[in-house]
C-alpha cells in the first residue's frame, strides 16, 4: 500500500526552513564586519549548520526516496527521478563554491563575492524544492511502502542535532508549520523535547550572533 503525499509535509517544512536560512545568512552579510573575528566565526558556524543539514537532507533522499521509486517508475517518471539526483549534484557544486568563499571570509575586504554565491545557491535551491514537491514526491509516494517510509523517517531521527533542527525549522515559520512540526512527536516526548530544543536553538543563535 503506497504512502500518502501528505506524509511528506516535513520535507516541505524543511525546504521552507532552508530558504529562510539562506535569506537570514544574506541579511547578516549586509552588516557583517569581516574584520571582526567573532562575527566571522559566528557566520561560519551558522553556515556550517546550514550546509551540514542540507547535505544530510539530500543524502537521505538519495538513499531512501529515489531508489525506491526507481524500481517501479515508468519511463516518464524515471526522467523526473534522475532530475532529482542531478539537481542535488548541481546544488552540492553550488554549495561548495559558496563554501570556498565563506571559509576565507576573514581574508576578504568585502562580502560581495559571497553574496553572489549565496544568491546563486538560493535560486537553485528554490527551483529544486518546488520541482521536488510538485513532481518528485508524488512519484515517490506512489511507489513507496509504509515500511520504506518508516526507514526514511528513522534516518532523520538519528541525526545528532535532530532536536536543534526541529526548533530551527520553526524559526520564522507560520503558526501552522510550527504546530505541524512539533506534532510529529508523540505528546509525552514532545513535552520533554520541545523546551529543551528551543533552549538549545536560542544558545546556538546567541553563539552565531544572529
Ligand atoms: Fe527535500
Ligand atoms: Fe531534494
Amino acid at each position: 500500500m503506497p504512502v500518502l503525499s501528505s506524509k511528506f509535509r516535513m520535507n516541505r517544512f524543511m525546504h521552507g526552513a532552508f530558504l529562510r536560512e539562506i535569506d537570514r545568512l544574506l541579511g547578516r552579510l549586509d552588516d557583517l564586519d569581516v574584520g571582526d573575528p567573532a562575527q566571522v566565526a559566528g557566520f561560519q558556524l551558522r553556515w556550517n549548520f546550514f550546509t551540514e543539514t542540507l547535505a544530510a537532507h539530500h543524502a537521505a533522499e538519495d538513499q531512501y526516496l529515489w531508489p525506491v521509486a526507481e524500481r517501479s517508475a515508468d519511463a516518464e517518471e524515471q526522467v523526473v527521478l534522475r532530475a532529482m539526483s542531478a539537481e542535488h549534484d548541481a546544488l552540492e557544486e553550488s554549495q561548495q563554491s559558496a563554501d570556498a568563499q565563506v571559509s576565507v571570509l576573514d581574508e576578504r575586504d568585502s562580502t560581495q563575492g559571497i553574496e553572489v554565491a549565496l544568491r546563486d545557491l538560493a535560486s537553485l535551491l528554490a527551483g529544486h524544492c518546488l520541482h521536488e514537491e510538485h513532481a518528485g514526491v508524488p512519484i515517490v509516494a506512489k511507489y513507496m511502502t509504509q515500511e520504506d517510509f518508516d526507514e526514511f523517517m528513522a534516518s532523520s531521527r538519528n541525526l545528532s542535532d535532530g532536536d536543534l533542527i526541529l526548533a530551527w525549522v520553526c524559526d520564522g515559520a507560520p503558526p501552522e508549520i510550527v504546530s505541524g512540526t512539533w506534532s510529529m512527536l508523540p505528546g509525552p516526548i514532545r513535552m520533554m523535547v520541545r523546551p529543551r530544543a528551543n533552549r538549545k536553538y536560542r544558545r546556538f543563535v546567541k553563539e552565531c550572533g544572529f
